[in-house]
């Protein structure tokens, strides 16, 4: 059979999705699940935060945006795409997060913001950063993009900066194809997001809102659980695995960033399968549980866990293999079950070729070893027991040898 599983578990539609029956807007919906003021809709996560950095920009005369460097590239790009410049710290030994004594060094006064990003949906030191960021007078906008719906003690990620940013592309749990979202507190920040997306924002366009509603659809019916047509759910699964793969290529370039509004109609397809997220959110994290700890035994693998008081979105599980050769052929072998094991990240952040920034190749020692070592295993539905007792198996083999 030809069985391909996508890299992330995703969030399923239902016919009454498409049929617009939520009386209630994405935008409300969101602010009511994440508990803040204010939620406004862009055409992708790294929209998203183009605009929250544009937004700044008018609040601040400050340049810097300090970045981890083990992130999306997309995060640099937006970046770029603001006329700011970049900072890239190294992130801990063996973690994903910032080293907190080089972000302390790295931040000054030209620090408009500090993104500290939730990998994987699980929490990063906003805390921390944050304190770094006060003590210069900088920003914290929070990269939430992977981390819809985790929460920290009694509080949704992506909440507790100045700014959080979030993705509702495919594969990142809730979707409505392409888009994303980026929430505020303050009065002043929330009006200058406002402003700026309403300067800089096109109108959708026609024949890009038709054929992401017509993806959409499809992406019900060939891959959803519940869709018509689950007999074809293969061959769907291989076509979002290769655009996936595309946007992890270091060498090609994604497409120029677009500011477009969203059509009414894919945010009240999105409002629909909101009303799911909270049970899908619990069933991702009954499957991962379990097995994250079953990974955390194989010996020298470190596996990403939830701090205490944690809930994480689990759209995958993430680990560092014991070395770069066994991360290789972890990747290798796994990639031939089509089990949904993959890259989250081809490369470290200054290894992209596109992004042409200079960072000397000594600041970054542990992204360069954490992306050549990591390693990911989708936390789908589709992903039975026995599918990951087979990745264990061939994962011991490989730490064994
Ligand atoms: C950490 C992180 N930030 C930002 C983004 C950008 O989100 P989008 O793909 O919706 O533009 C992504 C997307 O993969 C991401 O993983």
């Amino acid at each position: 059979m030809n069985r391909e599983l996508p890299p992330t578990a995703g969030h399923s539609f239902a016919w009454s999705d498409f049929l617009l029956s939520s009386p209630v807007s994405l935008e409300a919906k969101l602010a009511s699940f994440l508990q803040v003021p204010y939620v406004q809709i862009e055409s992708s996560g790294t929209a998203a935060l183009t605009i929250a950095l544009e937004a700044l920009k008018r609040l601040s005369s400050r340049q810097t945006v300090i970045v981890p460097a083990y992130t999306c590239p997309l995060v640099a790009l937006a970046v770029k795409k603001a006329g700011l410049r970049l900072g890239v710290c190294d992130v801990s030994k063996d973690g994903v997060d910032f080293d907190f004594s080089r972000l302390e060094s790295m931040s000054g006064i030209d620090t408009l913001c500090i993104i500290p990003t939730h990998i994987g949906g699980l929490s990063a030191d906003v805390q921390r950063t944050r304190a770094i960021a006060e003590s210069i007078g900088a920003f914290v906008v929070e990269d939430a993009a992977q981390a819809l719906g985790s929460s920290l003690g009694n509080k949704r990620l992506g909440t507790t900066g100045d700014i959080g940013i979030f993705s509702l592309a495919r594969g990142k749990g809730l979707t409505i194809g392409e888009g994303g979202f980026v929430v505020a507190g303050s009065e002043e920040i929330c009006q200058t997001l406002r402003a700026v997306g309403d300067d800089l924002r096109k109108p959708p366009s026609v024949l890009r809102e038709t054929a992401l509603c017509v993806q959409l659809l499809k992406n019900y019916l060939f891959c959803d659980p519940g869709g018509i047509a689950r007999i074809a759910n293969e061959m769907h699964c291989v076509i979002e695995l290769e655009c996936d793969r595309e946007s992890l290529s270091a060498e090609t370039a994604p497409p120029e960033i677009t500011l477009a509004a969203v059509s009414n109609y894919r945010k009240l397809v999105g409002a629909g399968a909101l009303d799911r997220l909270p049970d899908a959110l619990a069933a991702n994290a009954s499957r991962a549980r379990p097995r994250v700890a079953r990974l955390a035994e194989l010996p020298g693998v470190r596996v990403l866990m939830e701090r205490d008081g944690e809930h994480g979105s689990w759209p995958f599980l993430f680990l560092i293999m014991p070395g770069e050769e066994k991360a290789m052929s972890a990747l290798e072998q796994l990639s031939t079950t089509k089990l949904g094991v993959t890259q989250l990240f081809a490369v470290a952040l200054p290894d992209y070729r596109y992004l042409d920034y200079p960072v000397p190749a000594t600041c970054t020692p542990n992204a360069f070893d954490v992306a050549a070592r990591a390693v990911t295993i989708t936390n789908s539905h589709m992903l039975t027991d026995g599918d990951f007792s087979r990745i264990c198996e061939i994962l011991a083999e490989i730490v064994a040898g």
